[in-house]
């Protein structure tokens, strides 16, 4: 078999086999293919798509590439969540404490920015000291001991992955059923949780579309997790406008904070108590998430779990030097925010990366001052920037300017929670 055959079949939309998806990955992570070959496979796979034996044979052969995660010593039926990535979308930082609070065990392993889209575990690294690199002991006793850990899967687990996931972060092949299906489905697999709870999103700011492209790739992901012998639920969720009020590392953690504590935008508290509710459901607890809320269990652990990874949340999340408005043109009502441009707009600000190597701007990002259906009038805030210096805030503002669209007439806020997708 030689490598620029296997591409080359891909580019002529042929079913590749088992033996060909695992000879690539396996010489990706060797060094014998390289980048250039392995991205140009990559835009193949997205050009031509994967039939359903050719992804199952590349999830199988992403977990097959790295160690998987035992959590049998750790009581308890153990529930993990996954997005599919979106723009302002903390919910794991509220979901999860919600759900440990309500005493389902909750083993993450998250992902970094990936394109436009925000990563959980660079938002968890806006807090001073934490460490999101937790030795698979460390994880485990974390899990028994505070019932909730966020941490980056080791290099060992997984590295397909990892290396693949970096790679189409930098080269436009994020979007595709059959990579983000293989790229999810492998790491929930080998981190070894006992139930699965999936955040589809579709929509603008989402890497799919619509709605069917989105039900679709969830359905497969129930699919291959339910073979796979894990309880698997999917919600597909909208994402033409950023979720919540914040976009951007501190920003999302200090956020995540607020709701967890009662407050904060009503959309992203629900949406955050539904997923808590289905990861309940698949542990069979009969606990209310809004419960935990109310009685500041969930804040606390989410406090206990900052701090048990290192986090000195006292010492106060970091703060962008220039914050400056983006006023509004016209009055009226808004219509949509473009969740697309915001996340573009985000990264430019600092709080992603353009190139795999580019260090991250905690502090960057956007607080949205005008949400879908607020009212506003000539000349208020839409929103305030957050970044380095007034010129980065300049480069980003006419890309952030034309993602508020204004109606002259009311607006409701559209719904969320599109689809519920079980076996
Ligand atoms: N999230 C992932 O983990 N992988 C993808 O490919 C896209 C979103």
């Amino acid at each position: 078999m030689n490598v620029i055959e296997v591409i080359g079949r891909k580019r002529d939309g042929l079913e590749q086999s088992a033996e060909e998806i695992r000879f690539l990955l396996d010489g990706y992570l060797a060094g014998s293919v390289r980048d250039y070959q392995v991205a140009a496979w990559l835009m193949a796979v997205v050009i031509r798509g994967m039939t359903r034996a050719e992804t199952l044979a590349l999830t199988q052969a992403m977990v097959d590439s790295g160690e998987v995660m035992d959590l049998s010593e750790v009581p308890g039926f153990k529930v993990d969540k996954h997005s599919t990535g979106g723009v302002g979308d903390k919910v794991t930082l509220i979901a999860g404490p919600l759900a440990a609070a309500c005493g389902v065990p909750v083993p993450k392993l998250s992902g970094r920015a990936l394109a436009h889209t925000g990563g959980t575990l660079d938002k968890l690294e806006s807090v001073p000291g934490l460490r999101v690199e937790l030795t698979p002991e460390e994880f485990r006793a974390q899990v028994r001991e505070v019932g909730l850990a966020v941490a980056a899967q080791s290099p060992r687990m997984v590295p397909a992955d990892k290396a693949l996931y970096a790679l189409r972060d930098v080269t436009a092949t994020v979007a595709s059923v059959p990579l983000i299906a293989s790229s999810v489905m492998s790491k929930k697999l080998a981190a070894g949780a006992d139930g699965i709870v999936l955040d589809v999103k579709e929509g603008r700011g989402a890497f799919m579309p619509d709605l069917e492209s989105a039900t679709s790739l969830a359905r497969l992901m129930v699919e291959i997790g339910e073979g796979a012998g894990r309880r698997t639920v999917a919600l597909v969720t909208a994402m033409d406008n950023p979720l919540g009020r914040t976009v951007g590392n501190a920003l999302e953690v200090g956020e995540a904070l607020e709701v967890l504590a009662g407050g904060g935008d009503a959309e992203l508290r629900e949406v955050s108590i539904r997923v808590a509710a289905e990861m309940c459901r698949l542990a069979g607890v009969g606990r209310d998430p809004a419960q935990a809320i109310a009685d500041g269990s969930a804040l606390d652990r989410f406090r206990r779990m900052l701090a048990a990874q290192g986090g000195r949340l006292e010492e106060g999340l970091p703060v962008a030097r220039v914050q400056v408005p983006l006023q509004a043109a016209s009055g009226g009502w808004i219509e949509a925010i473009d969740a697309l441009e915001v996340g573009y707009g985000s990264l430019e600000l600092g709080a992603g990366r353009l190139r795999k190597e580019d260090p991250i701007d905690h502090s960057a990002g956007i607080v949205i001052e005008r949400q879908v259906g607020d009212r506003v009038e000539a000349g208020e805030a839409l929103a305030v920037i957050h970044t380095r210096t007034l010129e980065l805030a300049d480069r980003a503002r006419p890309r952030l300017q034309a993602a508020w669209r204004i109606a002259d007439h009311e607006v409701q806020r559209p719904p969320h929670v599109l689809e519920r997708v079980a076996r």
